[in-house]
């Protein structure tokens, strides 16, 4: 097949990465898209290292061999810790979700003071503090894992009081900071953004890395020449839905998050 008409691949630990889908295909309509969500081993964010990298890795293989163009790793916590590894091993673009989402948190703080919230693993592995530090050393960067934002997502809980109790403790925290900017550094969190927009006030800037994200792709594919060409007679675009456990649950919550109906779903095994 044609470079260019090849799909962009796009893996997460379940079905966060929807978000950053939903923005890929906002932006770029006419391209193609694999999903791949690690839905019989989430949550990622609890795990160690290297557990993650082996994941990633068995993730990474699935898609490379399904002839993607380019890869975006949109877990959050799966970027912190093997996007280094996972751009080693194959030779596609390969696309996190952690320096999209820090430079343009350098780009929207006044006061340089910057607060990110994320997973466990994502917060402890500092690739935030390090994207941002490398961009502007000056600025002042706090981390806060929030764990209990994932499951209610998942459960479908992204407003009402339960949610916002629990944003006010946890984000309490941060907001003592004094901060401008706050990160979603995580694929649940952009879910959660009227509430937690609320409980931060007016005065801070919340950051979606897979606006961020969808931008830095369709760069990349226009510079490396590997954008799909607009064709006013085409076909519809190429989307395939890949879980590792059982697709209903996936179906139900992914459509509301997407928005439109998923068509191709399978379930399948990546582990070796
Ligand atoms: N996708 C993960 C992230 O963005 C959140 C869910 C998980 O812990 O696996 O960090």
């Amino acid at each position: 097949m044609n470079k260019k008409d090849r799909p962009i691949g796009v893996f997460d630990s379940g079905i966060g990465g929807l978000t950053v889908l939903k923005e890929i295909m906002k932006e770029m309509p006419d391209e193609g898209t694999i999903y791949l969500g690690d839905t019989a081993r989430v949550p990622y964010g609890i795990r160690s290292p290297e557990t993650v990298i082996r994941y990633s890795f068995e993730n990474t293989r699935f898609l490379f061999l399904r002839d993607i163009k380019l890869l975006v790793v949109a877990c959050n916590t799966a970027s912190s810790v093997s996007l280094g590894n996972i751009k080693n091993s194959i030779p596609i673009p390969v696309v996190g979700v952690i320096e999209p989402g820090a430079k343009a948190a350098v780009m929207a703080t006044r006061n340089k003071r910057i607060g990110v919230i994320g997973t466990e693993a994502t917060i402890r592995s500092d690739s935030y503090t390090m994207s941002i530090k490398a961009i502007d050393r000056d600025v002042e960067v706090s981390g806060l894992p929030c764990p209990l934002f994932v499951p209610l997502v998942e459960e479908g809980w992204t407003e009402g009081d339960v949610v916002t109790l629990i944003a006010e403790r946890y984000l309490k925290e941060i907001k003592d900071k004094g901060i401008d900017t706050l990160v979603l550094g995580c694929t649940h969190y952009p879910l959660l953004k009227e509430v937690i927009s609320r409980v931060m006030g007016e005065g801070v800037r919340l950051i979606d890395s897979a606006v961020e994200v969808a931008k830095e792709i369709k760069e990349i594919l226009e510079i490396g020449g590997l954008k799909k060409e607009h064709k006013e007679h085409k076909d519809k675009p190429l989307r395939e839905f890949y879980v590792t456990d059982l697709p209903e649950r996936f179906l139900e919550i992914g459509e509301k998050f997407l928005g439109q109906k998923i068509e191709h779903i399978e379930k399948i095994s990546v582990s070796s």
